[in-house]
């Protein structure tokens, strides 16, 4: 490639990590009966591709219908949303559901595990949504197995697993249909504290390997510190955002 063409598209690239999912002037209100929340108050933020952001905050301060709306898993009142330059109010039902399939994974504090079906179903589940094919999944779902180090455990059902167990479970399933981006609403808050650490670090180290863009909500400090940038909020607003020493 020529020396002006490659520095060309080494521009392009940059501009394209930067400003990956962005959040402009979001509002979002619950109301309750008479009384009315307003659970995100005039949020702006951008995150790049690749970034590690957690988020921590009070109960009560917006962290979930955060994610949840950076998500796609629920709408704004104003202000707008973009996911890799997409805006998602211009998106059809179909294409906001093929985002959630494809580009996003999602890990919740409670797993949200199917608990019918066994670990390497729950591994596999996003990809039969999407149509992979059957020897692709296979491939898939043992490396991902491998990777959160269950493969002995892939027969068992969610109940016949620890609650970090599970969460690896779902850590893998997040990662299924190699998503772009992974959002994790307190992945550990129901876990003890020294399996919340390992749990974590595996989702970091992971996340880092395959080059995602995280975001995770945590209450624990210490665990918002390994993220190369913290958030805080209160009220609905972000009210730090700075990069980790
Ligand atoms: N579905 C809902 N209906 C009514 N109020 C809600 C709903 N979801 C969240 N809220 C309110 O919005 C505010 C922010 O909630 P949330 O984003 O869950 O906070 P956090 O995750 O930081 O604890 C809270 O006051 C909460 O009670
Ligand atoms: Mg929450």
């Amino acid at each position: 490639m020529a020396k002006e063409q490659k520095k060309k598209s080494a521009r392009k690239e940059r501009k394209e990590n930067k400003e990956f999912i962005k959040v402009k002037d979001v509002s979002k209100s619950y109301s309750l009966g008479e009384v009315e929340v307003k659970a995100l108050d005039n949020v702006s933020l951008s995150i790049n591709k690749g970034e590690i952001v957690s988020i921590v905050g009070p109960s009560g301060s917006g962290k979930t219908t955060l994610l949840n709306i950076i998500g796609a898993l629920d709408y704004v009142d104003s202000g707008e949303i973009r996911i890799d330059g997409k805006k998602l109010s211009d998106q059809s039902d179909k294409e906001l559901s093929y985002l959630r399939r494809e580009t996003i994974g999602y890990v919740f504090q409670n797993f949200n595990l199917l608990e019918e079906i066994n670990a390497e179903k729950n591994i596999e589940m996003p990809m039969i949504l999407s149509r992979k094919p059957k020897e692709v999944r296979k491939k898939q779902v043992e490396e991902l197995l491998a990777a959160v180090n269950l493969s002995d455990r892939k027969d068992h059902k969610p109940e016949q697993l620890s609650g970090g167990e599970q969460q690896r479970v779902a850590i893998a399933r997040a990662l299924a249909n190699n998503p772009q981006i992974i959002l994790a609403d307190e992945p550990t808050g129901n876990l003890d504290s020294s399996t919340g650490e390992k749990i974590l670090q595996l989702l970091l180290d992971l996340s880092k390997k395959h080059k995602k863009t995280l975001v995770y909500v945590t209450h624990d400090t210490e665990q918002a510190m390994l993220a190369s940038r913290q958030l805080i909020m209160n009220d609905g607003t972000i009210i730090k955002d700075f990069l980790s020493s």
